[in-house]
């Protein structure tokens, strides 16, 4: 067991965490915290999603978004479409990069993208064969990897199965979503195992949500087996609108504290973020759930006195 030398984040914040808001973000924040994100190194920053308005009234302005973030050279900025819409919608507003979204658990499809399982898939080809043809990359994600808020237990196998479809669909990476947050390490490590004999373990990512407090351990056992792609949300914003009381993703400012104590580098640079965090929290009327930023902006307080 090595842990990788580089980790490569994937920042979610402003699609994962902001998409569950309940009041409406201004357009301008959303862009203020897109570019502060890239400019504290993070290398991808997920935007924005190209989905039902009705469905997910925050990502209304996703064309708007994506249009007027300043872009940094070397970052790339992929935007979430579940269908054909979506794809030309994203692509007409200026997207480099898309990814879609299927589950492992029958339940959840349907309640978050309407459709089985199957049904999803035969949505997706379209939309990655469309992005082929326009240069665009694919990431594919697959929800409920740990457990599901209407089926409970979801059998590693249904993972890896979806998650293999996925792949050879043609998508570069396959995100693997605790979207609830139940997972616990021994799990976690099983889970990435049984897909590692299908997906190859270097196109494989961690998307861990943070609800039962165990994302960084998680995170931590799957390091160790060699993951090197980890999604995790600026002051652990977020959560699903599909999945009541799933709480944000694992904080940024935690994953990259966590890998600097480890010695992995991530081009971050975790004071630039900090910044960000405190700034989109001040907009939403709260403090960062990151302990590390709470711990850090304690100190500065304190130092300041
Ligand atoms: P549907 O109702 O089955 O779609 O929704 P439809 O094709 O029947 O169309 C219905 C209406 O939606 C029509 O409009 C379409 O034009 C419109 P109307 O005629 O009624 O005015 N429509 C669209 N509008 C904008 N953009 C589109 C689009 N497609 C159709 N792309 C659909 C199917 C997938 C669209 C819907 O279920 C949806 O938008 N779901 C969004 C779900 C979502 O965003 N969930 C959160 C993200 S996933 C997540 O958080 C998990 C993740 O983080 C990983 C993890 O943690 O596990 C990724
Ligand atoms: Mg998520």
């Amino acid at each position: 067991m090595t842990f990788p030398s580089r980790v490569k984040i994937v920042e979610v914040g402003p699609r994962d965490g902001l998409q569950n808001e309940a009041l409406p973000v201004a357009t301008e924040h959303k862009v203020a915290l897109i570019e502060g994100l890239a400019e504290a190194g993070l290398p991808v920053v997920e935007a924005t999603s190209f989905v039902s308005p009705k469905w997910v009234p925050q990502m209304a302005d996703a064309a708007e978004v994506l249009g007027r973030i300043r872009r940094k050279g070397g970052v790339s900025y992929p935007v979430l479409t579940p269908n054909l819409k979506g794809f030309e919608a994203a692509l007409a507003a200026g997207a480099t990069e898309v990814a879609i979204f299927g589950a492992a658990s029958e339940a959840f499809s349907q309640r978050n993208i309407n459709c089985s399982i199957a049904e999803s898939l035969d949505r997706f080809q379209p939309v990655v064969d469309a992005a082929q043809s326009a240069g665009v990359p694919v990431r594919g994600y697959v929800s409920c990897v740990l457990g599901c808020p209407y089926e409970g237990e979801v059998p590693a196998a249904k993972v890896a199965e979806v998650a293999e479809r996925l792949h050879r669909m043609g998508c570069y990476e396959i995100s693997l979503g605790d979207t609830i947050g139940v997972g616990t390490p021994a799990k976690a490590r099983a889970m990435v195992q049984a897909v590692a004999e299908r997906v190859p373990m270097a196109a494989l990512a961690a998307h861990f949500h943070d609800t039962y407090g165990q994302a960084l351990a998680n995170l931590y056992a799957v390091l160790e087996l060699g993951v090197a792609t980890v999604d995790s949300s600026v002051a652990g914003l977020g959560g699903c609108p599909y999945a009541a009381g799933a709480s944000g993703n694992v904080a940024t400012e935690d994953v990259v504290y966590l890998l600097q104590g480890l010695g992995i580098e991530t081009g971050v640079d975790l004071d630039r973020l900090v910044d960000v965090g405190a700034r989109i929290c001040a907009v939403l009327e709260r403090k960062p759930a990151s302990r590390v930023a709470q711990a850090l902006l304690a100190k500065r307080a304190k130092a300041s006195c």
